[in-house]
């Protein structure tokens, strides 16, 4: 194949959401693909899209509280063969330029063109229809990208050996966990042989392995000339996955480059992250009917927002929660992340009181306290969940939701100690020396 010709071409992309108002669209993967399945008179074969939006009327300048520009002139082209990753703070326009592309979402204004077929792996719970069955939705997966049932016969075992979910394949999709769901749908979308595979956010569920597993097709899919999306908040599997990097802030292109240039300057922008993040209406918090998210804070000792840390300070990382539903035992859980996208540690509700506990209904500020002295100098983002257990189910996840600075102070009581220069390592622990001493 030849890698200079364009596979997606993007141009002046914009999507407006009126605060509000229903989309009119099919809001997820399985909806559009009932539509589809009701509609055969659309032709899914064609080998090349077209969309021209801009016969939407919409005012240029329409702006006031209740419009949101999720996308605004958004422009870039991705050639064949091209590995992209699409990267930004949480709300930055990702999701919704991949549903836009995978034709889950119409947008409001601009022109795309797409060469080929698009198979994509949007977030958990789409793709798939929740009453069929593993083995009838990927067979309906197959019918949606235009294939026939002896093609998708032939990939099937394949796609059942690489999610690893035989057991469940005449299960309905709606009894699997969250896990087993992107297992089959990230199979599924790779293994049927797009020409444009577009995946949001799949290295956020599953295990170590799988995802290690997902990577490596997603690099095989594009060394065999198929072109790859990738949205992820794992900077460190961005930058080793991708060719090229897309950065987006507030629904707009900040800049586009080399992966491992625009991944770094990313984490040094400080605009997008931040050490305390509120949501103030409990409509549109992160969570649902069980509990929802308020506030996410890091915190000094004495209590105050901590975006700086001396290396030698105690730092608070402090989730405020509200429980709806009481009666459920609860994990809330952070995760740790340095600026290579290693995660440092993760860290569990370990407070005594509340262990195997089933909790009221109310409202809870649960704090984990970092020592002093553990974390290196560098720029950390943190991942905040929620988990009821007995079943485990996630309640909210949510990524890089804030960051803060570990700063260097060199000294007494430091690991550098009189060094003047950064130390190498994840962490930075005082450790205690000794030296024994023989003249001779
Ligand atoms: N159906 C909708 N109705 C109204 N607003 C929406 C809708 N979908 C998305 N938005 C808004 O559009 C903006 C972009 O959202 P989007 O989901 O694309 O962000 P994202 O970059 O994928 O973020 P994340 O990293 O959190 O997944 C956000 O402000 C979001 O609240
Ligand atoms: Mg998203």
């Amino acid at each position: 194949m030849n890698k200079n010709n364009i596979a997606v071409n993007v141009e002046n992309l914009s999507k407006v959401f009126r605060l509000g108002v229903k989309e009119q669209a099919s809001e997820n993967f399985a909806a559009a693909l009932w539509a589809f399945v009701r509609s055969p008179v659309q032709n899914f074969r064609k080998y090349r899209s077209l969309y021209n939006f801009n016969d939407i009327s919409l005012a240029e300048e329409e702006q006031g509280d209740d419009i949101l520009w999720a996308l605004k002139n958004v422009s870039f082209t991705v050639n064949e063969g091209e590995v992209v990753g699409i990267i930004g703070g949480n709300g930055a326009g990702k999701s919704t330029l991949l549903k836009i592309l995978s034709r889950i979402t119409p947008p409001t204004k601009g022109n795309i063109t797409i060469q080929g077929r698009v198979s994509s792996l949007l977030e958990v719970g789409t793709g798939f229809h929740p009453e069929l069955t593993g083995r009838e939705n990927v067979y309906l997966n197959g019918t949606i990208l235009g294939m026939r049932k002896k093609e998708v016969d032939q990939r099937f075992d394949e796609i059942v050996a690489f999610s690893g979910v035989e057991k469940f394949l005449d299960t309905p999709v709606k009894r699997y966990s969250s896990g087993m769901r992107v297992r089959l749908a990230f199979a599924v979308a790779a293994h049927l042989e797009p020409e444009v595979l577009i995946v949001d956010e799949v290295l956020a569920v599953g295990d170590a392995a799988f995802q290690q597993k997902c990577m490596e097709k997603m690099e095989r899919v594009g060394k065999e000339g198929r072109t790859v999306l990738f949205v992820s908040h794992n900077m460190a599997a961005v930058s080793s996955l991708c060719d090229r990097v897309i950065w987006l802030r507030g629904g707009q292109k900040v800049m586009e480059g080399g992966a491992q240039d625009i991944v770094g300057k990313y984490l040094l922008d400080g605009t997008d992250t931040t050490a305390h993040r509120e949501w103030n209406d409990p409509g549109s918090a992160p969570g649902g009917k069980v509990a929802r998210l308020r506030a996410v804070r890091l915190i000094s000792e004495q209590g105050a927002i901590a975006e700086h840390a001396d290396i030698r300070d105690r730092i608070g990382l402090q989730m405020e929660y509200e429980v709806l539903q009481g009666g459920s035992v609860l994990l809330p859980n952070f995760r740790v992340q340095n600026d290579n996208g290693i995660v440092v540690f993760a860290t569990l509700d370990q407070d005594q009181e509340w262990r195997q506990t089933p909790r009221p209904a109310g409202r809870y500020i649960s704090t984990a306290w970092i020592p002093g002295n553990f974390l290196n100098e560098g720029t950390y983002f943190v991942n905040c969940n929620l988990l009821t257990r007995h079943p485990d189910v996630v309640q909210f996840r949510e990524q890089e939701v804030v960051s803060f600075a570990v700063g260097g102070n060199m000294g007494p009581g430091t690991a550098r100690g009189d060094w003047p220069g950064k130390l190498k390592g994840v962490v930075s622990p005082v450790l205690e020396w000794e030296t024994i001493y023989n003249k001779e």
